[in-house]
């Protein structure tokens, strides 16, 4: 087989080309690495362009060569249930990222994640407070680490929370939030709903100590650097009652979810996790798990979110 062959080519090569392609990238130059590699991205990517596809969405408009803003996508996601208004997100195309963002990610001392993709546990949290949404009925929720923030707007879309805070520790993710509640504000009643940055380091502002019912994240988890203080985060923000609590959805990822179990148990609160949580996404999980061509790269320890649920 050619150097073009996905089965021959090592994973590490590939990656070196995506590297060297940000590092060295121009608009007019860039080159996708599937064009050398046919098919090898998705070999190794986690990634996937629909995850659990539970939330059906639509590419309205994306961003061209010509345009200004040329990163950006704008994705309507269709909420499942009679009567729920769409919602329209402002998302970056996948895949474009640039050394600006990497200054601006090292500077906040947070990654790019949010900036990347939309990753499907956030499309599996939306759905799970879609099924569960009497759950916020006149409660104060906040979501951490919420990327474009698809589960709070789901959250203040369609059941009637109090208040709804999205928030994230990168800067440039709460600008994406902050349009997206713009662009959706007529779609929540009477939700308050705001944007914050909160990096989990740092102390949240004092109104918002003790005030929360639920907390909500997906797929943050995975930075063992910070797992201590998103569990002290989570202790903060919790409302003092018994019936606050933190809904979390993370894949295993090697030891990464037990080591942040840990320290959520070394911070004085209790958790519990649940493998089977909605039969649609234990359905889906199965036909992907049996190599369903849509999500080739499919492995349960990095894509199967569990749900972990926390209290004080
Ligand atoms: C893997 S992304 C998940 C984003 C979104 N929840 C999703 O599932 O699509 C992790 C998110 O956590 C944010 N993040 C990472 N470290 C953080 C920190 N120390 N404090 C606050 N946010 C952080 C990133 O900016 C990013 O948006």
């Amino acid at each position: 087989m050619g150097e073009g062959s996905s089965e021959n080519v090592r994973a590490s090569s590939v990656r070196w080309e995506i590297l060297r392609q940000a590092l060295l990238r121009r608009r007019s130059l860039i080159r996708n690495p599937d064009d050398r590699f046919p098919g090898a991205i998705s070999r190794i990517s986690r990634k996937t362009t629909h995850g659990f596809n539970l939330i059906p969405r639509q590419l309205m408009e994306a961003g061209s060569d010509q345009d200004s803003n040329f990163r950006d996508s704008r994705i309507c996601y269709i909420l499942p249930i009679v009567g729920a208004p769409s919602l329209l997100l402002t998302q970056r195309v996948d895949r474009v990222a640039d050394l600006e963002d990497f200054k601006i990610s090292n500077r906040n001392n947070v990654d790019t994640t949010g900036l990347v993709c939309q990753w499907p546990s956030e499309d599996v949290l939306a759905h799970f407070c879609l099924s569960n949404r009497d759950m916020f009925k006149s409660k104060k929720v906040i979501e951490l680490g919420a990327g474009y923030g698809l589960a709070g707007l789901v959250i203040a879309a369609i059941s009637d929370a109090s208040e709804v805070v999205i928030s994230d520790g990168n800067s440039q993710v709460v600008d994406y939030i902050q349009r997206n509640i713009e662009a959706n504000s007529g779609a929540f009643g009477a939700t308050k709903v705001t944007a914050v940055t909160l990096h989990w380091d740092e102390e949240a502002a004092s109104n918002m100590s003790n005030a929360f019912d639920v907390i909500v994240a997906s797929d943050c988890t995975f930075f063992k650097d910070f797992h201590k203080s998103l569990a002290t985060t989570v202790r903060n923000l919790l409302r003092n009652d018994t019936s606050s609590k933190a809904i979390f959805f993370s894949p295993k990822r090697g030891d990464s979810l037990d080591k942040f179990l840990q320290k959520v148990e070394e911070t004085g609160l209790n958790f519990s996790v649940t493998e089977n949580y909605d039969t649609e996404v234990w359905k889906r999980h199965h036909v992907f798990v049996n190599r369903d061509d849509s999500w080739p790269s499919y492995d349960k320890d990095h894509c199967y979110p569990l749900l972990v649920t926390i209290t004080l």
